[in-house]
């Protein structure tokens, strides 16, 4: 199978896979396939480890990202998405917050190889904690399964610049465990619908992640 450019800027497919052009080459992340097509190698996205894979292959349409794009990614785990966001800006950054010291770890060790991987050892509902090390950014990305999902994405508006993208994924049974996805996917659109944010998209990622959604929203 060949390798093909897909409609969202810096990705491509294989067959059923999403691919991002290897900012490393030799290096997989998280145990995903290597592909080599011509002089250039690739990385297997799989849409069941990274959200916004999930988003794409849930046919989600916005995507606010190019080669120099500047990111405040909350959340960001061990890097898995953020790797793949890493490849897709190779001239832009990504400031990558982590709350767990034992995770953070494992960021630390990719940002060895990926210089526009900054990685801030933080908790992302006290953004005076990271301030200093963050410029305006053009996308916000945040994935912190947390009850305050919604606040803590507010709080960090201060960061995106007008014109800015936020991505929001939802986990519904963080935020309450009882209630129907759907009820809480609305309740937080119309709560960020409130602070002033455009929404453009609301999209559920089953059944790549069950009881997600990702939620997309523009700073007026
Ligand atoms: C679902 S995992 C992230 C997976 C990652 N986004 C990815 O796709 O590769 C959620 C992460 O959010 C972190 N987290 C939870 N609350 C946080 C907070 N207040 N600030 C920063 N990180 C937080 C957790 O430690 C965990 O690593």
């Amino acid at each position: 199978m060949s390798v093909q450019p897909t409609e969202w800027e810096g990705v491509y497919s294989e067959g059923p896979w999403l691919l991002t052009r290897n900012l490393v080459p030799g290096a997989a992340v998280y145990g995903e396939g290597l592909v080599r097509s011509g002089n250039v190698e690739y990385r297997r996205w799989d849409a069941n480890r990274s959200k916004l894979a999930a988003y794409l292959k849930r046919g989600g349409r916005v995507w606010p990202f190019s080669d120099s794009t500047h990111i405040l990614y909350l959340g960001a785990g061990s890097g898995t998405t953020a790797s793949h966001l890493s490849d897709l800006c190779p001239a832009g950054s990504i400031v990558a917050v982590e709350l767990s010291p034992r995770v953070f770890r494992n960021l630390l060790a990719l940002a060895e190889r990926r210089k526009n991987l900054l990685p801030v050892l933080g908790d992302a509902s006290r953004p005076d904690m990271y301030r200093s090390h963050v410029n305006a950014v053009d996308v916000i990305y945040q994935d912190v399964a947390q009850r305050e999902q919604e606040e803590i994405f507010a709080k960090n508006l201060e960061f995106l610049r007008i014109g800015g993208f936020g991505l929001l994924m939802v986990k519904a049974r963080s935020v309450d465990v009882s209630a129907d996805p759907k009820a809480v996917y609305t309740a937080v659109r119309r709560g960020l619908g409130s602070r002033g944010l455009e929404i453009l998209d609301l999209r559920s990622l089953d059944p790549f992640e069950a009881d997600h959604a990702a939620i997309v929203v523009r700073k007026r």
